[in-house]
């Protein structure tokens, strides 16, 4: 799925799901959520993310060039990070976010920021890769 799909869809998702009332703060977290497009090191698996592209934000929607899936990189703090994959433990479909969870809209499985299956029928976790600070950059280990 290209990025301009996934958006498309999350966006359009976000729409459908959302309550009355919250529809535009749900609208309002999946257009101020920043992004990031990086190219993986084939050699070592690895890509390096600029810490700055998060912004204000301790969340960042990152598009890994040859990979099918979008990742969530999580802050938990200054200097620990985590990475999600965008991708149903189902039955490998794209994840769409809200500000309180991550949620599938083929069958309605519902993930939470850690990546816990909360809701079925997906009960596996997400798939998370190791993320390390290094001198302003983000190390995501892609293995
Ligand atoms: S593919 Fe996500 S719930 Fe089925």
């Amino acid at each position: 799925m290209k990025r301009s799909q996934f958006i498309k869809s999350s966006c359009t998702a976000c729409a459908m799901l959302a309550l009355p009332g919250i529809t535009a703060m749900v609208l309002e977290s999946c257009a101020s959520l920043p992004s990031a497009k990086v190219k993986p090191d084939l050699a070592t698996k690895q890509c390096k993310v600029p810490i700055d592209k998060f912004g204000k934000s301790n969340m960042l929607l990152l598009r890994i060039n040859t990979y099918n899936f979008d990742f969530l990189v999580i802050k938990n703090t200054e200097t620990e990070y985590k990475t999600l994959e965008l991708r149903c433990s189902h039955e490998d479909q794209p994840l769409t976010m809200s500000n309180k969870n991550i949620f599938c809209t083929s069958h309605g499985s519902i993930f939470d920021f850690e990546g816990n299956a909360l809701k079925e029928p997906a009960i596996r976790p997400l798939k998370k890769y190791k993320t390390k600070l290094s001198n302003n950059f983000l190390i995501i280990n892609l293995t």
